[in-house]
């Protein structure tokens, strides 16, 4: 296994109150496996993301167990955590902004992340090697001109731009586990279909696990292994993408599914999920989804549910007591 997370939590202290935005989510990833983390906005997907880098606001409080190949990710420090990002684990921001320094040109940043790793790793570092592998990279996200794009600056480049490089960093750095939160939203149309590929083609060829964060089923169902359905911060339903889509058990992850832009609905319309996510400082007692269920119970407004094992998945849900 290379991702072992148990009983993760992460709140939020904000001047409304605490807001609980992960509440105990488990997860494995195996080597080369990949996983989908699925839910509507605010369901905590980016908080999950940045808990597994360690790069959450210091308004966070963390608990649980985060274990990626035999590091206890949560109590590393100082230079270990530094070798930790970028080495072991890569993380596409949903923000493209987010992942650049912006007083740094492309290409020494590119470099001075190579070197860190190569340094890490106790191997020689060849600047001209490097640069190679960066153009390489860059080519390979179908960047024009990356020779060009390498002596700009962040602010001189356009989202789109930002995103590219930032994936074709993940083709140079190769990570043991690749994250990658919403990492074509901020591409057009027509690329976003080639760096999904692009991405999933690093699992192939480089055994690499990639955890994919976002919000569309059928981009996810393309790319995935595995399936985690979160909804206000918890786990719905957790297994294979295939059992997922074709017999969902959570209600949600029904919802979810029906949501899916499906060939035979030719008016094109989106069937899309009554009523919206909870308010997270206060969410409803009992099941956080209970108000928009549609098979609620007495119960689900008093208890939630605790995850089960049923068909080969995990599912929180009181229909599977
Ligand atoms: N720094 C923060 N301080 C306080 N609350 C936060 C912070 N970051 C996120 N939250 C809250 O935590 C919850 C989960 O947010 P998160 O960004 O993880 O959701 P998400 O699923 O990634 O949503 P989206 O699809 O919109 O990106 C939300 O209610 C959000 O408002
Ligand atoms: S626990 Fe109850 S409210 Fe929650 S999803 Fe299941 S049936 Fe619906
Ligand atoms: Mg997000």
């Amino acid at each position: 296994m290379l991702l072992d997370v148990k009983g993760l939590r992460v709140s939020y202290r904000t001047v409304y109150g605490n807001l609980e935005a992960i509440k105990k989510v488990d997860l494995s990833i195996e080597k080369g496996e990949s996983v989908a983390v699925v839910g509507e906005s605010g369901c905590g997907k980016s908080t999950f993301g940045h808990a597994i880098v360690r790069l959450l606001p210091p308004n966070a409080k963390y608990e649980g167990k985060v274990n990626l190949d035999g590091k206890d990710v949560l109590a590393l420090k100082g230079h270990e955590l530094r070798a930790y990002r970028g080495n072991d684990v890569f993380m596409i921001f949903q923000d493209p902004l987010n992942s650049l320094n912006p007083v740094k040109r492309v290409d020494v940043q590119m470099l001075e992340a190579v070197e860190m790793r190569e340094r890490v790793a106790g191997r020689g570092y060849d600047e001209t090697k490097a640069y190679k592998d960066i153009v390489e990279g860059l080519t390979g996200v179908r960047m024009p001109d990356p020779e060009v794009i390498l002596r700009r600056y962040p602010h001189e480049l356009s989202g789109g731009q930002i995103q590219r490089v930032v994936i074709a960093m993940a083709l140079v750095m190769k990570p043991k586990l690749l994250i990658a939160d919403e990492p074509t939203s901020a591409l057009d149309v027509t690329i976003q279909a080639q760096v999904m590929k692009l991405i999933g083609g690093l699992k192939k060829e480089y055994g690499m696990s990639v955890l994919f964060i976002t919000h569309d089923m059928a981009v996810a169902y393309t790319v995935a292994d595995k399936f985690l359905v979160m909804y206000a911060g918890e786990l719905s339903e957790l297994g294979p993408v295939d059992k997922v889509v074709s017999t969902p058990l959570h209600p949600y992850t029904v919802a979810l599914v029906n949501s899916i832009p499906n060939k035979s609905r030719r008016d094109g319309e989106l069937v899309s999920i009554p009523g919206s996510p909870p308010n997270m400082i206060s969410p409803p007692p009992g099941c956080r989804f209970n108000p928009r269920c549609p098979k609620v119970m007495d119960i689900c407004r008093i208890e939630s549910p605790e995850a089960r094992e049923k068909d080969e998945r995990m599912v929180r849900c009181h229909l599977y007591d």
